[in-house]
């Protein structure tokens, strides 16, 4: 309008220029909200998300609102914040404690207090992150509920024996389930020496019969790997390890951390048993079989594997392969009988921290 004076028309620009900004501004914010959005979506590892939430200023750099974040963590992907949580990083293990501590287990029992906690994350499946994490879990559990137990460890060693139970009785491929008596038997002396009332037993097993634990992102892989020994059994072709190398049929069973190899399936005595002790295995090509895979010494090159067999005079004597050469009948069975022994090689180290355990809570004497 032409009746303004000066000094009005000049405000009514700086009016409209500040609005410009504004708007510049809002679009802007929204290009970066839909950035943040983007980059979230596509980021690989909860740890670089983390990051880079915290460089936008959208997330502060303490433990604990990490970990209230990963805790909240709506369509957040819980195999990434298990693996986050296990770390082993001093700043990982503190998130770990606040997000432990944010869970609320008073008067819950321990079936109920796992079923919460297991689905929080998802378990990982390497043994020290899942031996930092039950070891958080027992602590938080022995806090809330003063008393149930003498030790932490004994909340531990619990906490798994129901793990394997919750296999056990709802992995179709566990054949043999154990009774509520076995379950009960299994677990004397857990106490640090003493019994754990029958009671408090006997409802921890009715509550994972009548209902298993849900995990989430359940692949398919329920974990029966990590805790569990894949026995398996079939016939393969070994590449024997003589001067003439050549191929046998044989009946091979996974099991107790071993392969066994037999003639027939009806023999009792095994031709060979290979400890899967500090072996590795890997798929390899043969020109003259097909699925192929071989187990070796990672970094060896010469040294052989200990390993024995049967002669054909009955003698047993040490094997003489460097590596040992199996051929499956099928692509499927190949990667199957892999999986199993990779399962069978890396729990391991996880079995040796529970029996570790286990030792101490029944050898200590309460008094
Ligand atoms: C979650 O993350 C893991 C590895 O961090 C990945 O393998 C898996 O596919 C992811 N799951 C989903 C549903 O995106
Ligand atoms: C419990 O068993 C069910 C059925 O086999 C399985 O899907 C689930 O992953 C198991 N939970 C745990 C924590 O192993
Ligand atoms: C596996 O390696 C450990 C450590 O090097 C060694 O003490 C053990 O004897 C090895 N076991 C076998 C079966 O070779
Ligand atoms: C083991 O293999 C090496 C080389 O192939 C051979 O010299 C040696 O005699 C073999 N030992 C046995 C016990 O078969």
């Amino acid at each position: 309008p032409s009746d303004l004076t000066a000094e009005e028309r000049q405000e009514l620009e700086n009016i409209r220029r500040r609005k410009q900004e504004l708007l510049a501004d809002i679009q802007r914010l929204k290009d970066e909200i839909a950035e943040v959005a983007n980059e979230i979506e596509t980021l690989g590892s909860t740890e670089e998300g983390i990051q880079f939430l915290i460089e936008n200023d959208l997330l502060k750099n303490t433990c604990e609102d990490i970990a209230q974040f990963l805790y909240k963590g709506e369509g957040l992907n819980k195999t990434a914040i298990g693996d986050y949580l296990g770390e082993r990083d001093e700043f990982n293990i503190q998130v770990l404690h606040a997000f432990v501590e944010l869970h609320e287990f008073t008067d819950l029992n321990l079936v109920q207090a796992l079923r919460q906690f297991l689905w929080s994350f998802r378990l990982p499946g390497e043994a020290q992150k899942i031996d930092r994490m039950m070891e958080a879990f027992a602590q938080r559990y022995c806090q809330c509920n003063n008393g149930v137990f003498q030790s932490t460890d004994t909340c531990y060693v619990l906490s798994f024996a129901i793990i394997m139970l919750n296999t056990s009785l709802h992995n179709p491929n566990v054949k043999d389930k154990p009774t509520v008596e076995r379950f009960i038997a299994m677990n004397r002396g857990i106490n640090d020496g003493g019994d754990l009332p029958e009671e408090l037993l006997r409802n921890l097993y009715e509550s994972i019969k009548n209902e298993p634990f849900k995990i989430p992102e359940d692949d398919g892989n329920d974990l029966t790997h990590t805790f569990f020994n894949p026995d398996r059994e079939g016939w393969l072709l070994k590449l024997g390890g003589g001067r003439v190398k050549t191929w046998k049929r044989r009946w091979f069973i996974l099991t107790d951390n071993c392969l066994y190899y037999f003639e027939y399936t009806t023999d009792k005595e095994p031709r060979g048993i290979i400890p899967l002790e500090n072996l590795s295995i890997r798929e390899v090509e043969d020109s003259k079989k097909p699925n192929c895979f071989e187990l070796y010494i990672p970094d060896n090159k010469d040294q052989v594997i200990k390993a024995c067999k049967t002669e054909a005079d009955g003698r047993v004597v040490e094997g003489n392969h460097t590596v040992y050469r199996i051929s499956a009948p099928t692509p499927e069975e190949k990667e199957e009988w892999m999986k199993c022994i990779k399962a069978a090689i890396s729990r391991d180290p996880f079995y040796e921290m529970l029996a570790a355990r286990k030792k101490k809570v029944s050898s200590t004497k309460r008094h």
